[in-house]
C-alpha cells in the first residue's frame, strides 16, 4: 500500500505519573498529538494513506471537510501545501453569512488560511449533503482543467484508517523494546469524531496484540451511530487488507459527548485544567477534553485499576481558538 512519510514517528508513550495516580489506574498515553508541528495530530497518520493515493493518481487539488475549527481540514491543507498540492475544504457553520472572509483568523482557521486553503463555508443543512457537495466540487475542478482527489470528512475511510492499524503495530514495537512495561494494554481508550481512528484501532490492537478492548468515546452523535459507521470503515479496511480478520471488542461509549459537537461542559473543562495541572498534557474540549472526561468515569467503574492506554489524538488549535469558554473555570 502506498505510504508517504509525513508524520513525525513513533510518536512517545509515556507515563503521566501523579495524573494516573489521580485516576487510579495504570495510565500510559500515546503522544499522536507529537505526530508533527501545526499539523499534528490524528489525522496526519490517516493522510500518509489518503494522500499517497491522491499523489498516485496525480492529484494537483484535494477537497475535504469537517466543522469550522476541523482539525481534519487543517491537517489536510498544511500536508497537501507541503505537497505542493492545493485544498478546498467544506466547513459546516451556523454563521448564516457564509462569507469566508469573516470567519475569525484563530485557532484551525487561521493555519487553513495561512497555507491559502480555499475555504468554503456550508450551512449545517448542506453539510448533511457533504458527499454529493464534494462530489460536485470535484467535478467542477475536472471541467476547469483541475486534478482533484476527494477525502472524506475526517479522513475516515478504510484506506484512511489504515494508519491507526500502523500506529498499533507501532506500539506493538514499542512494547517489544520493553517501553510501558512490555505488557500489552487492558484497553485503549480514544477520542471518536468520525470513526476511522477507532475502526483503525480494533483491527490494528487485535492484528499486533496491543488491547483486546477499545473504548471509542463518542464527541458528539450517539453509540449506536457510531457503530454503524466504524463496522462500515472496518469493512472497507478489511477489502484493502484480507489480513486483518481479528478485532479487539469496541464499545462504544458517549456518555461525555456534551451538548453538541464542539461545545464542551463546565466539569469536562475543569477536567482539562486539573489534568493540565497534574501532567502539563493540554486536552481540548472538542474531542480529547471529552475522551478524557469519559476516561475519568471509566476508571471509577469498568476500566477500574486497569492498565489503559489513551491516545492523545491532539486538537491544540481548537483549543486555542475556544479560550474565552475556559473564563468561568480558569478565573
Ligand atoms: C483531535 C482529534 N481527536 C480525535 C478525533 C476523532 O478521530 P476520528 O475522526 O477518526 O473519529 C479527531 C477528528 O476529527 C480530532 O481532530
Amino acid at each position: 500500500m502506498n505510504r508517504l512519510a509525513l508524520a513525525h514517528l513513533p510518536t512517545p508513550l509515556q507515563k503521566p505519573e501523579r495524573l494516573a495516580r489521580a485516576l487510579g489506574i495504570d495510565l500510559w498515553i500515546k503522544r499522536d498529538d507529537m505526530t508533527g508541528g501545526p499539523e499534528a495530530g490524528n489525522k496526519i497518520r490517516k493522510l500518509e494513506f489518503l494522500l499517497a493515493a491522491a499523489v498516485a493518481e496525480g492529484a494537483d487539488t484535494v477537497i475535504t471537510c469537517g466543522g469550522l475549527q476541523s482539525n481534519h481540514a487543517r491537517a489536510t491543507a498544511l500536508a497537501a501545501a507541503s505537497l505542493g498540492l492545493g485544498a478546498v475544504l467544506f466547513l459546516r457553520t451556523s454563521d448564516p453569512d457564509l462569507d469566508p472572509a469573516k470567519a475569525p483568523l484563530e485557532g484551525n482557521v487561521l493555519l487553513d488560511r495561512l497555507v491559502g486553503a480555499e475555504i468554503r463555508l456550508i450551512t449545517p443543512a448542506t453539510y448533511r449533503e457533504r458527499n454529493a457537495v464534494m462530489a460536485a466540487a470535484a467535478a467542477e475542478l475536472r471541467a476547469a482543467g483541475k486534478r482533484p482527489y476527494v477525502i472524506p470528512e475526517g479522513g475516515s475511510n478504510g484506506l484512511g484508517s489504515l494508519g491507526y492499524v500502523e500506529c498499533m503495530a507501532e506500539v506493538r514495537r514499542q512494547l517489544d523494546q520493553g517501553l510501558a512495561g512490555g505488557e500489552r494494554f487492558d484497553a485503549i481508550v480514544h477520542a471518536c469524531g468520525s470513526g476511522g481512528t477507532a475502526a483503525g484501532v480494533v483491527l490494528g490492537a487485535a492484528a499486533h496484540d496491543v488491547a483486546p478492548q477499545v473504548w471509542a468515546m463518542a464527541v458528539c452523535d450517539d453509540a449506536a451511530t457510531f457503530e454503524q459507521i466504524i463496522a462500515r470503515i472496518v469493512g472497507e479496511s478489511r477489502a484493502i487488507d484480507a489480513s486483518l480478520t481479528g478485532a479487539a471488542t469496541l464499545h462504544v461509549n458517549d456518555r461525555s459527548k456534551g451538548p453538541a459537537y464542539a461545545v464542551s461542559t463546565a466539569e469536562q473543562r475543569k477536567g482539562i485544567i486539573d489534568a493540565a495541572r497534574l501532567s502539563g498534557l493540554i486536552f481540548d474540549p472538542v474531542y480529547t477534553g471529552k475522551a478524557f472526561d469519559g476516561l475519568t468515569r471509566l476508571a471509577k467503574s469498568e476500566l477500574s485499576g486497569a492498565r489503559v492506554l489513551f491516545l492523545h489524538t491532539g486538537g491544540l488549535p481548537g483549543l486555542l481558538a475556544q479560550g474565552s469558554a475556559f473564563s468561568g473555570e480558569i478565573g
